[in-house]
Formats: structure tokens, C-alpha cells, sequence
């Protein structure tokens, strides 16, 4: 099966080709620099710059998969959660290709498709379900937290999810506090290499409590009160270096010992990661630690996968098309707020 997915439900234009399980091409227009200034996503900014990538996009997939239109089988496309206006284009878009081409069209859930996403690895990019297992996973990102028990392939539950920021918003609203460029997120990951993760001893919510759950405001809350009584700090490095891995040593710490504590608890062996967040360098190595002490198989993904794109949204299409029992619709309309069960 060759198929064309579409992915737009934030700042990220991108359109992929999955042929057989093989991601042909992966093609991504980052909006990052257009939603800097604002210190945020913009969602109207957001949908307009879709639509003036989307084209362009989608032909350099082809061209890079070199696959003509007539040679595609199905064409699938993020349908939520997201940004509504952001999601409407590449749904829509992806819906008229399936209509004249006159093709089946699924949408997708972009979380589930994140799910899978740890599994999709090598040159070219391959989805290897061969030694898939139950497994937790962790998908962290700029909007989202979620902890989630994927007992087989296409059965998931949520355990938790945060409560108020997600890790990635956190990461972005500390570094705001320090002045750091929008997203802080690298930026923090990037100084954080050479400072002192025990220089601050902030608050690790929700870290002894029973559940699956995250809270990351009180932290942000107590950066900004740290700041305030210490506003010189920001004018030596040396002391913003400390900060950021002060800051990155709590957010991971509680990510890592919640996730490893959530497999204990449901008896799985393997843990996978996934979204912007788990390009952080200080995640990645303390869940390689955590691997190696407690014997976990890990699955990271790779890096940039983890990040919104549309190869994982292609995976699951065509996985999801190939076991049957789904309903392809043209029709289906945006859904905002669809949150994985
Ligand atoms: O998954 P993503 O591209 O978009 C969504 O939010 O859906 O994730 C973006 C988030 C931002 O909050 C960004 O700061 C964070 O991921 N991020 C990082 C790193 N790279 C991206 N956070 C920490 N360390 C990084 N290296
Ligand atoms: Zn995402």
C-alpha cells in the first residue's frame, strides 16, 4: 500500500509517503520562527502558513518519494487534537486529494500516532512491529503529558496526564522567565550541558503521589519567585546555566521516575518516549540510565520523529487500513479536543 498522510495540527506543515511500512519521505516546514516573536503559537498565523506550505510540501514529498498522485492507495491526515483552525487545513486538504483521486481517506489521532512513533526506525525510516510489546509511553510535548499502558497494538489506556502545563509549555515559560528565546525548550537543553543540575533544589510535583498524573505550574511559579528575589542571577551565565539545569533536573526526574514506576505497576518490560520534549538530551540519557538499572527495554524516538510530523500519522494509517474494521470518511470534520481514551 502507498499512501499520502498529512499532518497540521500545530506549528509543523508536514506531509509524508509510507509505502509497506517504509517512510519514503517525511517532508516537515517548521512554523518556529514565524510563532517566536509572539512567544507562542498563534493559531491564526498558525492556519494561514499551512495553507501557503501545504502545496509545496506535499509535492516535495512526492518528489522525494518519487511516487506520482496516481500511484497512491489511500491518503490519511491528522483529524485532532489540536488547533482547530490548523487541523481544518490539512484535514481538508488531505480529504479533496482522496476525493479526486477517488481513494479511501482515515483520520488520525495525533497522540495515537505518537504511540507508534518509537517504533519507526533505521535508513529508511522502517516501522518494526516484529518485536513489539506492551509497553508505557511517555508522550511529551509542548501541549501535552500523557502517560499511556499500550497493551497491544491498537489497545491503549491513559494512565495520567498533567494536570495544568505540559513538560514542554514548562520548559517554554521558565526560559520566558529567564529570557530565553521562544521555544526555551533546546535552548534550556542546550545550557543546561554545562551547569549544575543541584544548584537549585526546585519542587518535583506530584512526585510521591500514587498516580500517573503531572503538574508542572508550581515549578514554573517557583522559578519565577526565585527570579524575582534574585534578579542579578540573570546577568551571569555561569548562574543561568545552573538555572536551566536546575529547572531541566526536576522536569526530568519527575517525567523518568513516573514513568518507570507506572511499567512497574502494569508489569511491562519495555517503556518508549515520544514528542518534542524527548529531543531533551537530559531525558534521554536519565531514561537510558533508568534502562540499564532496571532492566526496561527502551524505545526513544528517533529524533526527528519526535517532534509533529507526518510520517507517524502514515504508519498508523496504513496499519490501521491493512487490519480493516476502520472506517474511512471523507467527510469527517476536525476534532479539537480528541483526547486517546
Ligand atoms: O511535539 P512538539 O514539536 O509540538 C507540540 O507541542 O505538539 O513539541 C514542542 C515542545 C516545545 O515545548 C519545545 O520547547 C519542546 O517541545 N522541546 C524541547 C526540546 N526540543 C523541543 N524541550 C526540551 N528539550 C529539548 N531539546
Ligand atoms: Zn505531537
Amino acid at each position: 500500500m502507498t499512501l499520502i498522510a498529512f499532518e497540521t495540527s500545530c506549528d509543523e506543515t508536514s506531509v509524508a509517503v509510507v509505502r509497506d511500512g517504509v517512510v519514503l519521505a517525511n517532508q516537515v516546514a517548521s512554523q518556529i520562527q514565524l510563532h517566536g516573536e509572539y512567544g507562542g503559537v498563534v493559531p491564526e498565523l498558525a492556519a494561514r502558513e499551512h495553507l501557503n506550505n501545504l502545496l509545496p510540501v506535499a509535492r516535495a514529498a512526492l518528489d522525494e518519494a518519487r511516487i506520482s498522485p496516481d500511484q497512491l492507495d489511500a491518503v490519511a491526515a491528522t483529524q485532532g487534537p489540536g488547533l482547530a483552525i490548523a487541523l481544518l487545513i490539512g484535514l481538508k486538504a488531505a480529504q479533496a486529494v482522496a476525493f479526486a483521486l477517488s481513494k479511501p481517506f482515515i483520520g488520525i489521532n495525533h497522540h495515537e500516532a505518537h504511540l507508534y512513533s518509537p517504533w519507526i526506525a533505521g535508513s529508511p525510516p522502517t516501522a518494526d512491529f516484529s518485536n513489539f510489546e506492551p509497553n508505557v509511553s511517555l508522550i511529551v510535548s509542548g501541549g501535552h503529558t500523557l502517560l499511556v499502558l499500550v497493551e497491544e497494538e491498537m489497545r491503549h489506556r491513559v494512565l495520567g496526564g498533567t494536570i495544568d502545563d505540559a513538560a514542554g509549555e514548562c520548559f517554554d515559560k521558565t526560559g520566558k522567565l529567564m529570557g530565553l528565546a521562544y521555544p526555551a525548550g533546546p535552548v534550556i537543553d542546550k545550557l543546561a550541558r554545562q551547569g549544575n543540575p543541584a544548584a537549585h533544589d526546585f519542587p518535583r510535583p506530584l512526585i510521591h503521589e500514587p498516580n500517573d498524573d503531572f503538574s508542572f505550574s508550581g515549578l514554573k511559579t517557583s522559578v519565577r519567585y526565585y527570579l524575582r528575589d534574585h534578579p542579578a542571577l540573570l546577568k551571569d551565565p555561569k548562574q543561568v546555566r545552573d538555572l536551566c539545569a536546575s529547572v531541566q533536573a526536576a522536569i526530568v526526574e519527575v517525567l523518568v521516575v513516573k514513568t518507570i514506576r507506572a511499567a512497574k505497576r502494569n508489569g511491562v518490560r519495555c517503556i518508549t518516549a515520544s514528542g518534542g520534549v524527548t529531543c531533551n538530551q537530559g531525558l534521554r540519557l536519565a531514561l537510558e540510565r533508568a534502562w540499564e538499572k532496571n532492566g526496561f527495554r527502551l524505545r526513544l524516538a528517533s529524533q526527528n520523529l519526535c517532534t509533529d510530523n507526518a510520517a507517524m500519522i502514515g504508519i498508523l494509517a496504513e496499519r490501521k487500513l491493512l487490519r480493516g474494521g476502520c472506517v474511512p470518511a471523507r467527510d469527517a470534520e476536525p476534532e479539537p479536543g480528541w483526547a486517546l481514551a
